[in-house]
């Protein structure tokens, strides 16, 4: 497995487990059966609801002698409700508990949006709170304690815009070592790329084939499996689809997190790490940028909230 050299000297392997979606009943098996064809590196969030789960299956490997806890490399997420300073350690706190862990590789700050405790569904103006009300600055100030309290050995954010990551820099003591985004060859985010490495933050790819099983998926929506020259590349380099996104994510540089919970494609996934792309090759996915993004943040954008699509992304 291909893996980067972060600026902590820790090694993080290219291609990771993403367990958004992957659901109560079948996440156990997903996390065992990775683990026991090679995955070193998942990808978690309080959100998902799965990390009891999770963490039965992480025992479980470690008790089974499948994997050594130093051998993973986990990553969990804060969610919108715990930006408080009051919250942010005891969330992650939780988090471990659930994961049965004592500290995590990687913590991010899931999305540069604070909501109020319990949220009613749907969302309404009143579950927001503005970023002037709880900034980043105040959130990020407990991440770093996490961080030299040992509870997370790195920290990062998700979903952050060059401007956001900018005015974060501007401030920390600790600098974010990853910003997990949506990225494919549908939403390149060249620019977002560039400036994470010259920054020394690793750009994760999420999303990185499509996410068709997500909720309130839209009609029409454009095919990544089927697009042109992905079938094309697939044929030339005697690979799936899915594998020629995901050696596309490895071979530009960033860490990428494809889910699944079924065995084959999760071996698929895997090797996927492995293809190399020519300079050809990638010149020609390199082209199929629309800026499309299948998370959009509308759910966010609601009548009269402190969001909008403008402020979220920055663009
Ligand atoms: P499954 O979990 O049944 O394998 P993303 O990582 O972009 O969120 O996409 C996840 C979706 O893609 C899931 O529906 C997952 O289904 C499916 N998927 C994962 N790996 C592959 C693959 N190699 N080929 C086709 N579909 C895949």
């Amino acid at each position: 497995m291909k893996t980067y050299t972060l600026r902590s000297n820790a090694q993080v392997p290219a291609l990771g487990l993403g367990t958004w979606k992957a659901a109560k009943g079948e996440v156990y098996k997903a996390i065992r059966d990775a683990i026991k064809i090679g995955y070193r590196h998942i990808d978690c969030a309080a959100v998902y609801g799965n990390e009891e789960e999770i963490g039965q299956a992480f025992a479980d490997a470690f008790e089974a002698g499948d994997v050594k806890r130093e051998d993973l490399w986990i990553t969990s997420k804060l969610w919108n409700t715990q930006h408080k300073k009051e919250n942010v350690i005891p969330a992650l706190k939780k988090t471990l508990a659930d994961l049965q862990l004592d500290y995590l590789d990687l913590y991010l700050i899931h999305w540069p949006i604070a909501m109020v405790p319990n949220p009613s569904m749907p969302f309404t103006a009143e579950s927001f709170v503005s970023l002037e009300e709880i900034p980043i600055a105040e959130t990020w100030e407990q991440m770093e304690e996490a961080h030299r309290q040992g509870l997370a050995k790195h920290i990062g954010v998700s979903n952050f815009s060059v401007k956001k990551l900018k005015d974060l820099l501007s401030y920390a003591k600790v600098k974010p070592f990853f910003n997990q985004v949506e990225s494919h060859p549908l939403l390149q985010q060249k620019e977002l790329l560039a400036f994470c490495k010259s920054e020394d933050i690793v750009m994760t790819a999420y999303s990185p084939l499509g996410s068709k099983d997500r909720p309130n998926i839209k009609e029409n929506e454009p095919d990544m499996m089927s697009n042109e020259a992905v079938v094309s590349t697939a044929k030339e380099v005697g690979a799936t689809p899915a594998q020629v996104l995901l050696a596309w994510a490895v071979n530009r540089g960033t860490t990428v997190i494809p889910k699944s919970v079924n065995p084959e494609r999760l071996k698929q996934n895997l090797e996927a790490a492995a293809i190399d792309l020519s300079s050809a090759q990638m010149e020609i996915i390199g082209k199929l940028d629309l800026h499309h993004r299948f998370i959009d943040g509308t759910f966010w954008a609601v009548k009269d909230g402190p969001y909008t699509l403008a402020n979220l992304w920055d663009e």
